[in-house]
């Protein structure tokens, strides 16, 4: 049993980018290390990105064991005819014993007493990079089960993780079925209340996005990463259709391609071709990646988000009902499970223009709606999203009693004696 007051708790992101799962990693660290001081907490990243300085900031030492460019670019979404996938999964997996070396002497230096996962990628490579069987923790971000490929390598690598730490019950659900015999527990993500508040500096949202400003405009705008079901398209056909009754709408589109595996973005051309195309050209901006969100979505009047299947959790939400802002949402997946429709968010149906377009409507014309909306919001956060919650949940994860007394190592569940030739 290890002395709570000696872990080494090692973390291991894929991604230094700064997307939901990223920015729920910086906040549970932020949690975790409020409540330990006295860990050591180290973060190995798949890449190097913003996410490094943001976590060093407050006290986790960091390092980039960067992915090859074979392994980054993996992914079920880059695949296409069944030799191409055969081919790329041969090479992806030779990229990915070299890189297991490289990742293994890194962990080796820590001597870490448990192991916290992000990324399909980095969990399925942990037990291999395990060199002291510290109990591995997955944190789950996505539904696994939408994923042939990574279903597949989860499911033959469960057996060798303690726990998985999913961020919704619906995520929970589908990851139970993918692999049944791991025990799971749901932890909703938080954010730092003080950051996304009403209160504070607001961004110049026209010239970030390089529109000229617009006296009287209603600015709603969608944040998130450029990956293709994040409905980047049904928020301008939305818009488009919002307009003919309410042309005062104004819609920004905020973020970037921020991600490497292929095939699973668009491109800024792409959105700008479909967004001349309905007739929006000047009222639509792209703001690009934005490192700090608070401000740009206190620029908006409602914050959108419009993914075109179910959102695991939906961070974006949170964040625009912590600033005060209305929220329009697309109602499936753990998303449902932040939100009572028509009281803290409107909401439409993943993928439905005309829905979406409708509730649009209603924000620009209905201004006393949108401030009950914005303070209904903020309640609902303050309520869900508190770190201190989390640090709770996640330290009682880990097997230390909230006394902080002991840690419990589940050396049978998690060693990966199979893997060690
Ligand atoms: C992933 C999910 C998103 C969630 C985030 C943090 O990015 O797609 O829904 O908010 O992780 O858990």
């Amino acid at each position: 049993m290890a002395d709570p007051r000696e872990i080494r708790a090692l973390y291991l992101s894929a991604s230094g980018q700064l997307g939901g799962a990223e920015t729920s990693l910086i906040e549970l660290l932020h949690a975790v290390r409020a409540a330990r001081p006295e860990w050591t907490m180290d973060l190995i990243l798949g890449a190097d990105g913003p996410l490094r300085p943001r976590v060093e900031r407050f006290g986790i030492r960091t390092r980039v064991v960067a992915f090859p460019d074979q392994l980054a670019q993996a992914g079920d979404s880059g695949f296409g005819g069944l030799l191409d996938t055969a081919r790329r999964t041969v090479v992806a997996a030779s990229a990915a014993i070299g890189y297991c070396g490289r990742l293994r002497d890194a962990a080796g230096e820590i001597r870490p007493h448990l192991i916290h996962a992000t990324g399909f990628k980095m969990q399925v490579l942990a037990p291999w990079c395990n060199p002291g069987r510290a109990p591995l923790i997955w944190h789950i971000h996505d539904y696994v089960g939408r994923r042939r490929l990574m279903s597949r390598l989860m499911r033959q690598h469960a057996r060798f993780c303690a726990l998985a730490i999913v961020n919704s019950r619906s995520v929970e659900e589908d990851f139970r079925r993918i692999c049944p015999g791991l025990p799971t527990r749901t932890i909703y993500n938080a954010i730092d209340l003080e950051r996304f508040s009403p209160l504070g500096t607001v961004a110049n949202l026209d010239a970030l996005a390089s529109v000229p400003p617009a006296d009287g405009a209603i600015r709603v705008g969608l944040l998130a990463t450029y990956a293709r079901w994040k409905g980047h398209l049904v928020f301008l056909r939305a818009l488009a259709l919002a307009r003919r009754t309410a042309p005062e709408l104004r819609g920004y589109i905020i973020g970037g391609p921020i991600y490497q595996t292929a095939g699973s973005q668009f491109s800024l051309a792409e959105l700008m071709a479909e967004a001349d195309s309905l007739g929006l050209a000047g009222h639509v901006g792209f703001a690009g990646f934005q490192a700090d969100p608070a401000p740009v979505i206190r620029a908006l009047d409602a914050l959108v988000h419009a993914s075109t299947e179910p959102e695991p959790f939906g961070m974006v939400i949170v964040e625009g009902m912590a600033c005060g802002k209305p929220v329009i949402m697309s109602l499936a997946g753990g998303a449902q499970e932040i939100v009572q429709p028509g009281v803290n968010a409107l909401v439409h149906h993943p993928g439905d223009v005309g829905s979406l377009a409708d509730a649009l409507v209603r924000v620009a014309r209905d201004r006393a709606g949108r401030a009950a909306l914005g303070a209904a919001g903020r309640e609902r956060a303050e309520a869900l999203c508190r770190p201190e919650r989390l640090a709770g949940e996640v330290l009682a994860a880990y097997g230390l009693s909230s006394a902080g007394r002991a840690l419990r190592v589940r050396e049978n569940v998690c060693s990966p004696a199979g893997l060690d030739t």
